[in-house]
């Protein structure tokens, strides 16, 4: 079974391989329960069968609009390699035990930077912000610093994914896998 999942963490892999600054980043699109759009990079974190995971504060706006209306897509592209690959699908919040798993593998500036920085809200100035990082890492000392409650992991279930390769001819290679009962149903698309 040709199954896209695996082509995706093929062509992650080569991206990563290559050295390709901001390998797993992709565009996420979100929409709100009206159809308004909005888009943002994020990180991918995980990739398997089950699908792709990002890691993000639960309280801002990406969050707020896949939970009123899960929908979404997403897009990598590496330039160099001549890749765009198309996601799309359904998001859930996924279980406390992987948002744990996966804030425990960051560096620790960034675990801190989780708490101290309430991401989308408004800030007076920079260096508020930087005295409360500071704050807070003196209070933990040495210690671990503990994943936020509303901080978590996303998981998009695709049912389309589409890998687009550049090719010298113009005619690129365009592959769309449909989600069917039990599998995927592969096809060519004109680029
Ligand atoms: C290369 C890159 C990677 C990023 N990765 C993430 C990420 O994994 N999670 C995240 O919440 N924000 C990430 N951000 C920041 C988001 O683009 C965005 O500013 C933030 O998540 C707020 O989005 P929202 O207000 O739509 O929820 C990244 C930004 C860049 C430029």
């Amino acid at each position: 079974m040709d199954d896209p999942l695996e082509r995706l963490g093929d062509w992650l892999a080569q991206a990563r391989g290559a050295g390709l600054a901001d390998a797993a980043a992709m565009c996420l699109a979100t929409a709100s329960a009206s159809g308004s759009p909005s888009a943002r990079l994020v990180s991918l974190k995980r990739l398997d069968r089950r699908g792709l995971v990002f890691t993000t504060a639960l309280w801002g706006r990406k969050v707020a609009e896949l939970r009123e209306n899960p929908r979404v897509a997403a897009t990598f592209y590496w330039q160099s390699l001549g890749r765009q690959a198309r996601v799309e699908g359904r998001a859930e919040v996924a279980g406390r035990e992987l948002a744990e798993e996966l804030f425990a593998a960051r560096p620790r500036s960034h675990q801190l930077q989780a708490h101290a920085s309430r991401q989308g809200e408004e800030v007076e100035n920079v260096e508020a912000l930087r005295e409360r990082l500071e704050r807070l890492d003196a209070e933990l000392g040495e210690g671990p610093v503990p994943c936020p409650e509303d901080w978590g992991a996303v998981r998009i279930v695709p049912d389309r994914v589409e890998l687009w390769e550049e090719a010298e001819d113009r005619l690129h290679r365009r592959t769309l896998f449909e989600a069917v009962a039990g599998g995927w149903r592969r096809t060519l698309l004109a680029p």
